[in-house]
């Protein structure tokens, strides 16, 4: 993998967050309520009475929803949610005989998995596919992604990673042509320097349960032979669309490169 020159002073990615911050803002509602709540700023003038304290919410520390504790309604939406977000989505026992997989895999802990590619001919497959990454939209906080692979597989694609039933990984992806290099430790975008990419990982996720098995890079590993029809892509014309910091550490395992003043660099881009 090739290294580029870093120069001295980097600009920011602050913007780039606060972009997406506002997006997030303006975005509609989706699958959980009001995930957004605990960082939303209060006003000051507002005191807290007994009525608040007992409506107070409870924010969920691994799937970050917020509900009321004491409504069974929103405890029962929140298990239902809880679970999909942990231990996957569901796709029942008929759904997973026409979802054609492309790669078998067995993992470390000897269970077997496939990926399968969502076919957009497929209404039921495109809205699992749009329902999970609503989901991981709430987790990471992120706003709306793109959702071009819908209608066009030359735009982008969707890979899923199935165990049994359930769709425990996925990993969206889109057309892209060119990024930047984004220093790991500090999230400074070198200046002045533009690099060709080809693809852009938009989305990927893996169910709490399943992490740190593999699923993650064998993702990204079906995004560099199945994106392109028969084109195997390198792994630096894939870029990240500003990853977190889990996102940081699969983006370093997988294409980050090492510049000469020992910088670890990962390919990123500007997301549509
Ligand atoms: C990021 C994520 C998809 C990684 O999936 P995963 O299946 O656990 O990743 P893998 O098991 O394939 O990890 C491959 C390598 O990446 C690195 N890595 C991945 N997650 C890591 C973590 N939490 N801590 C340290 N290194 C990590 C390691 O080098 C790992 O290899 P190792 O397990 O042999 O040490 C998963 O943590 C996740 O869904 N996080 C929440 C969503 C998210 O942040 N998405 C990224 C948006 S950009
Ligand atoms: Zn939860």
């Amino acid at each position: 993998m090739s290294t580029s020159p870093l120069k001295s002073s980097v600009s920011n990615t602050r913007s780039l967050t606060d972009e997406r911050k506002k997006l997030l803002h303006n975005s509609s509602p989706s699958t959980a309520q009001d995930i957004d709540a605990p960082t939303r700023k209060r006003p000051r003038s507002l005191k807290q009475t007994h009525f608040a304290t007992t409506m107070r919410k409870t924010v969920c520390s691994e799937c970050q929803m917020s509900y009321m504790q004491h409504l069974k309604s929103d405890r029962q939406l929140h298990e239902k949610y809880h679970q999909r977000a942990v231990e996957g989505m569901e796709l029942g026992p008929t759904i997973t005989l026409v979802w054609s997989s492309i790669e078998h895999h067995q993992l470390k802990s000897g269970v077997d998995g496939k990926i399968v590619e969502v076919n957009i001919e497929s209404s039921k497959q495109i809205s699992v596919a749009e329902e999970f990454l609503d989901i991981v939209n709430n987790i990471l906080s992120a706003p709306q992604d793109n959702r071009d692979w819908s209608f066009d597989p030359n735009r982008g694609k969707v890979f899923l990673f199935v165990i049994r039933s359930k769709a425990v990984g996925i990993c969206s992806t889109e057309r892209i042509s060119e990024g930047k290099w984004m220093v790991y430790d500090t999230g400074q975008l070198v200046p002045k320097q533009r690099i060709p990419l080809i693809i852009g990982i938009s989305r990927i996720y893996v169910s709490h349960k399943y992490r740190r098995m593999g699923i993650g890079l064998r993702l990204l590993v079906a995004v560099q032979h199945h994106s392109i029809y028969g084109l195997t892509l390198a792994r630096n014309q894939i870029g990240w669309s500003q990853p977190s910091e889990f996102g940081g550490k699969l983006a370093l395992s997988f294409n980050g490169v090492k510049h000469k003043s020992g910088k670890m660099l990962i390919p990123i881009y500007e997301e549509r």
